[in-house]
Order: structure tokens, then sequence, then C-alpha cells
């Protein structure tokens, strides 16, 4: 399973491709206006970072300026993936950014048939918003679920970036659902490490290691 922070933090991101583990990020409107720096650098300086996807979204909502939007994204880096909303224009767009060679990630996606549209489009990848859902009162999972099922029957490559994580058990339901990607900020990734077991496990390791090392030097 593939990991993304989702996250225009560039202090976050750094931490996390040092670790190792990650291999993209998704940013949206919202996380990039959290950031004091100009869009366009960040992106660039996030895509020099993670040398893997990076999504930047387009914030018009027409074809024709969906398509120059995205034109110009991708030379920012040849790791932009551009991110286009839901909409029928949207998904006109993304079939032509497809025909072009250009990688999409079709987000806002909240039920499976929406998720078909972006594939049959040709989306590199969907974003289903799981948190989302979840706060109107539906078990967003079931979405990721029912459209691992649908990409599966017809061999669709488009791949499922679970988004709108909220805690680490959704990270479980979406690894064990087949999400292909998880895309989560950095607070969960922090808390996917932890466990009171592992802590109590290594003090007991050390304080025996200390005994022992007292009794050949004591020797
Ligand atoms: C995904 O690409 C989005 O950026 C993100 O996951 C939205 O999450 P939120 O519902 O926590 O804002």
């Amino acid at each position: 399973m593939k990991i993304f922070l989702d996250t225009a933090n560039i202090d976050e991101i750094k931490k996390g491709v040092n670790w190792g583990i990650i291999d993209g990020v998704t940013t949206n409107p919202t996380l990039v206006s959290k950031e004091n720096s100009v869009f366009e650098d960040r992106i660039k300086e996030i895509c020099e970072t993670v040398k893997g996807p990076v999504s930047a979204e387009v914030v018009s909502t027409d074809y024709e300026n969906m398509i120059k939007e995205a034109e110009q994204l991708v030379k920012i880096s040849e790791h932009v993936v551009v991110k286009i909303p839901m909409l029928p224009d949207g998904i006109k767009a993304v079939k032509k950014l497809s025909s072009m060679g250009i990688k999409t990630n079709v987000t806002l996606i909240f039920s499976p048939l929406q998720a078909l549209l972006a594939a049959k489009a040709g989306a590199t990848y969907v974003s289903p918003f799981i948190g989302r859902l979840d706060d109107v009162g539906n078990t967003g999972m079931t979405i990721v679920e029912e459209i691992r099922q649908i990409f599966d029957n017809y061999f669709y490559e488009t791949e499922i970036i679970v988004a709108s994580v909220r805690h680490t058990q959704h990270v479980l339901e979406a690894a064990l659902a087949g999400g292909d990607i998880v895309t989560i900020p950095f607070g969960v990734l922090d808390k996917m490490f932890k466990h009171p077991m592992t802590n109590i496990g290594l003090e007991t390791f050390s304080k025996d290691w200390k005994k022992y090392q007292d009794y050949i030097n004591n020797k």
C-alpha cells in the first residue's frame, strides 16, 4: 500500500520522507491556504522533496479554464498530478488531460458511481472522501469497498486514494478494503508508529541489558 501525506506543510513532508515511507503528497486549496507561501513555489518544493506524485488542485470549475490551469501546473514539475473536482466539466477535462498524457486525481468523490465515471474518463487516481462521509452519518469506507469491486470487475487501472482520513482506524480499514493508497495528515502517520506495549517492552529490554552489563563489569 502506498502512503501519501495530505498536507502542504514542508516540514511535515520532510520528516515523513526522511523516514523513507512516503510515496507522494496530496494538497488542496484549504491545505495550501494554511501555509504562508506562494502556491507554485510550494508545489515545486514539495515535488523536489518527495520525488513522487504530488496532487495540485485547479480552482476553476469550467472545462476551458481547468485545462489552462492544468497546463500551467504540469510545468512546475514532472511529479505534478492535476487534481480535478468531480463535475461534468471536470470529467471532460480528465478525458482530455488523459489523452495528453497528463496525470489526474479526481477529488471530492462521495459515491462509487462518481468513481466509475472518473475511471471511464481515464483518471489516474480517484479520491473518495471517507471522513466527510462519516461526518454526515454514512460509513465512508463502504464506498472504498464498492469502488474496489467495480475497478476489479472491469480491470480499471485507476488507483484509489483513500482520502479525508481522520484517524489510524481509517488507515487500517483502507488497507483491508484494498485502497491502493491512503493519504493522511502527518498526525495520523505519527500515531501509526505507536503502541504502549512497544514502549513497555523497550523499557524492560533496556533495564535487563543494564543489569546484565553491571553483572559482566563486576565479574
Ligand atoms: C484529499 O486529497 C483531500 O486533500 C483531503 O483528504 C481532505 O480531507 P478533509 O476532509 O480532512 O479536509
